[in-house]
């Protein structure tokens, strides 16, 4: 029987990957293993206890405040025992982060085939978001198997010169994700205390925003808050200790915003489908609020998923604290703008990504 490792390290690339490894154990065709990093701790293991995925390898790579290089390295230097003690016939990585290039990396140097979900989103800007647009295409140069989410990230690895006969669109496993964790009749004591108010979620965490520009978002942030008393904010905070600094400094002093640990998966989902908007510099969340139809101001000067631009529901709105206040208060004041914002599609998929993906390789001859 063949052998497929699936590898990731972060709490996106985990919400992407478990409803495949689910997927793939199910057809029993083939031997399926789990690698995580580690690059998260809390954050990853939160997203394992939910989808029951239990990792046969554990890097344990997370340190506090970790660079590039400490993630890079750590990871090339622990995973060869892995790739060598499991010996695969294909390695799946997903999306973009440094688990994900570290990954494809090591398996370029073993010569293990690679197949890379979520593949061909692009800004063609490699400082922006960084640094995963250079992963993601780093990694492009490599893959055999390419899961394109959308058309789009087809024509993007097209025009780069890859084998239409490699790429998959396969709609995005986000969504797959997202139709196990939705409950209409859901309740949560943070929901009770901003019943009689919009509900505002925010989120942030870019490493490129760190420093002026994300005290630019929580100060705009912040102005709209105190002009407007019918609105709570509840912001579930990334674990990165230099976030956490800031938004203690720029938000600490707002009672209507509430600072609360990150949310696991089902939770952080269901706050989203009762919110009134979203602020994000996430990707993951770019792909969930437009099935959601909830509106989002996305706080990044470049977006890889301009499918939910098109679509109507995201707004990139860059970085620049008085942009960002002009656009959040046209969404409070003017009913026509917000109406407009929020339709629901499907512009990421159907739910069905993880089936096809795993129909793909169960299917290969190559495999
Ligand atoms: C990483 C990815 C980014 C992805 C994001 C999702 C890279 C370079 N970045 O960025 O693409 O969008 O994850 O959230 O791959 N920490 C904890 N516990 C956790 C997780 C993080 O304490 O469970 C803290 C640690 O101090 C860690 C820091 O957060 O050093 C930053 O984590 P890191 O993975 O380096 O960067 P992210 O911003 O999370
Ligand atoms: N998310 C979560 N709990 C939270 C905040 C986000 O489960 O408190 C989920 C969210 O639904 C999305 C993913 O985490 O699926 C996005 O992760 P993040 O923004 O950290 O990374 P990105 O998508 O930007 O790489």
């Amino acid at each position: 029987m063949k052998t497929i490792l699936i590898v990731f390290g972060t709490r996106p690339e985990a919400i992407k990957m478990c409803p495949l490894v689910n997927e793939l154990k199910e057809r029993r065709t083939v031997n399926v293993k789990v690698c995580v990093s580690g690059q998260h701790r809390e954050m990853l293991d939160s997203v394992l206890r939910v989808f029951n995925v239990v990792p046969d390898y554990d890097l344990s790579i997370m340190k506090s405040s970790q660079t590039l290089f400490d993630i890079t390295t750590n990871i090339l230097s622990k995973i060869k025992n892995v790739l060598d003690d499991c010996s695969p016939d294909v390695v799946l990585v997903h999306g973009d982060t440094t688990t994900t290039f570290a990954t494809a990396l090591a398996c370029f140097y073993a010569q293990i085939p690679v197949g890379h979900v979520e593949a061909g989103l692009r800004t063609y800007n490699v400082y922006s978001p960084y640094p995963e647009e250079f992963n993601r295409q780093a990694v492009s140069i490599i893959s055999e198997y390419n899961f394109a989410p959308t058309q789009l990230a087809k024509e993007n690895l097209l025009k780069e010169g890859k084998r239409a006969d490699c790429i998959y669109v396969t709609g995005n496993t986000a969504i797959d994700a997202l139709k196990t964790t939705i409950n209409p009749n859901y309740t949560h004591k943070d929901l009770d205390w901003c019943k009689d108010s919009k509900l505002i979620m925010i989120t942030a965490h870019r490493r490129e925003n760190l420093g002026q520009p994300m005290r630019n978002m929580f100060r705009a942030i912040r102005r709209v808050m105190n002009e407007h008393l019918d609105v709570k904010a509840i912001y579930p905070i990334h674990m990165n200790p230099m976030v956490r600094e800031i938004a203690r400094e720029e938000l600490g002093e707002c009672d209507r915003i509430k600072i609360i640990e990150p949310l696991d998966v089902v939770d952080f989902h269901n706050f989203l489908a009762q919110s009134y908007m979203i602020l994000t510099d996430s990707g993951g969340v770019q792909e969930e609020a437009p099935s959601l139809g909830k509106p989002v101001l996305v706080m990044r000067d470049t977006t890889e998923r301009p499918e939910g631009i098109k679509a109507g529901t995201l707004k990139l709105v860059g970085t620049n604290e008085d942009c960002i206040y002009k656009n959040f208060k046209i969404l409070l004041e003017d009913k026509q703008a917000y109406d407009r914002m929020s339709v629901a599609s499907n512009p990421y998929g159907d739910g069905y990504a993880c089936v096809r993906i795993a129909d793909i390789l169960t299917n290969s001859s190559n495999l």
